[in-house]
């Protein structure tokens, strides 16, 4: 078959694996191909058991692949065989040397970017859909043409919104695409291009266009207005907690003002997610390279915040269970960065758990689909650790049960069998405010919600 245009997405993670299925489900006419470093994601995305747990994904991979979406690891061939080329490789925060634990890692960036002049014969629309630093485009458009090879390239800035759990409604049914150009004759057509692919399914008022510079900042403003509202959230958390107000009473009284919004004001042991806190510490970064301490030390709260919450919900494990945790057992209920994904980067839990084994306690893990992650986190402390997939057995004979990730499964498991089972005193900390309080109380439980007075019987 004769396709209208080659697509082509560098890195098959998160976000390249999900939108080119999307784009190639929603444009049959277009041939995706997708390609990463990685041989073996490669493998995984060619079988029945693709790479990452996202609902309603792997239907429409099995639908389109080897019709119009490939995954290949062949990244040089890709390149000279496609129009349009996304860019999706990870850009994680800075281990090493100037900018180390704040600024955004380029150098997977850079590569590739070299290798698409390298290998390209002919000219290319290169997509920025990693999230990146504002004037990336301008490195991006160096790179490419030194040496001046006569080709053209055209960049655009497409940063990608989804959230994991809800990859596949989020792409179908985006809030808005937006897409950064220069305001060049070369620039506006590439755009057009872009605007025509997503045009397929996305109505038009909302794919918004914009310039280059603003767009490559939105995305990690965005990312930056989204953390923050739950720092203010958990921020209030702490002080409901001392002044026996109720957080998701406070919650539901801001959250109805219409300018404020209800989403996203779930008071949490903390985000977590691969993205928050590196888009975050990248615009500190940014910031502070621009001189602008105080909006840096503004933005870096966001971030302190979170630290404050996660030590905090350990402290009051502590102090609650008599100030002593050793030889204890607790588990952890979830251990995923939030409920619909096995992914566990950046997850609250991993530091819960860092914590609690330092504290002597002996962990129980229980989680529907990250227990894989889970152990590869905690490799180096897995010997005090156990990782269960069914809750009850999880939980039987241990002291408390702390709730990491907010999984419906939860909610709805029998608290009176579970309870039959545990070390008593036993104790629940419910670090998402998922389960029904009043009713653990009444079982036994001692109950320990986030920014809501405790319920217990001593
Ligand atoms: P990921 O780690 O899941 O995937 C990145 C992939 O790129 C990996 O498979 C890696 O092997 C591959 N890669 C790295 N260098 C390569 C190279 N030179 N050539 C070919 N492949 C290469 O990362 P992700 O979660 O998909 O995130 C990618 C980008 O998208 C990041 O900038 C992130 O901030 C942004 N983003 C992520 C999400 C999300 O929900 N995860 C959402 C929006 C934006
Ligand atoms: C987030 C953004 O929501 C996406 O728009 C963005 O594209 C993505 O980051 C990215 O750039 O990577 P994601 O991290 O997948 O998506 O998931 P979220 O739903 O945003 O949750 C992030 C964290 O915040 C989770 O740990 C979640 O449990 C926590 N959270 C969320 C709360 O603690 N309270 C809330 O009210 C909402």
């Amino acid at each position: 078959m004769k396709f209208k245009k080659n697509i082509l997405c560098i890195g098959a993670g998160y976000v390249g694996g999900p939108t080119m299925a999307m784009i190639a489900w929603k444009c049959p006419s277009y041939k995706v191909t997708v390609v990463d470093i990685n041989p073996s994601k490669i493998v995984q995305w060619n079988s029945d058991n693709i790479p990452i747990y996202e609902p309603g994904l792997y239907e429409i991979v099995k639908a389109t692949r080897g019709k119009n979406l490939f995954f290949s690891t062949d990244i040089d061939k890709g390149i000279r065989e496609s129009e349009i080329i996304f860019v999706s490789v990870n850009t994680p925060t800075k281990t090493f040397g100037a900018g180390a634990g704040m600024a955004a890692d380029l150098q997977y960036w850079e590569k590739t970017a070299r290798q698409i002049r390298n290998s390209a014969e002919s000219p290319k629309i290169i997509v920025e859909k990693s999230t990146l630093p504002v004037r990336t485009a301008l490195a991006m458009e160096r790179i490419l043409t030194s040496p001046d090879s006569g080709i053209t390239f055209d960049i655009l800035s497409n940063p990608e919104f989804l959230a994991e759990g809800t990859a596949v409604n989020d792409l179908q049914n985006p809030d808005r695409v937006l897409i950064g150009s220069r305001e060049t004759p070369g620039g506006l057509k590439a755009r057009e291009a872009l605007v025509e692919i997503y045009t397929h399914w996305v109505p038009k008022e909302k794919i918004i266009t914009s310039d280059i510079w603003s767009t490559e900042l939105s995305k990690l403003v965005a990312n930056a207005f989204l953390a923050q509202r739950i720092s203010s959230i958990n921020s209030i958390s702490v002080l409901c907690e001392k002044t026996e107000a109720n957080i998701t009473e406070v919650a539901r009284a801001v959250g109805t003002d219409s300018r404020l919004g209800s989403r996203f004001l779930n008071a949490s042991v903390g985000f977590g997610g691969s993205c928050f806190k590196k888009d975050i510490l990248n615009l500190v970064y940014l910031c502070r390279y621009y001189g602008l301490d105080v909006v840096a030390d503004y933005w870096e709260g966001v971030v302190r915040i979170n630290e404050y919450q996660k030590e905090r919900f350990v402290l009051n494990m502590l102090s609650t269970m008599f100030n002593t945790l050793a030889g204890k057992k607790i588990c952890l209920f979830g251990f995923a960065f939030k409920a619909n994904t096995g992914d566990t980067r950046e997850s609250p839990a991993i530091y819960v758990a860092r914590r609690l084994v330092e504290e002597r306690a002996e962990l129980v893990i229980t989680d529907p689909r990250a227990l894989a992650n889970a152990e590869t986190d905690l490799s180096d402390i897995k010997d005090r650790i156990s990782f269960i997939e069914d809750p009850y057995r999880a939980a039987a004979g241990c002291d408390a049960i702390a709730v990491m990730t907010e999984w419906d499964l939860f909610s709805g498991l029998d608290f009176e069998r579970i309870y039959t089972k545990m070390s008593k005193p036993c104790f629940i900390f419910d670090g998402r405010n998922i389960l029904d309080h009043e009713r653990l109380f009444e079982i036994g439980f001692n109950v320990f919600p986030l920014g809501k007075s405790a319920l217990k019987h001593f």
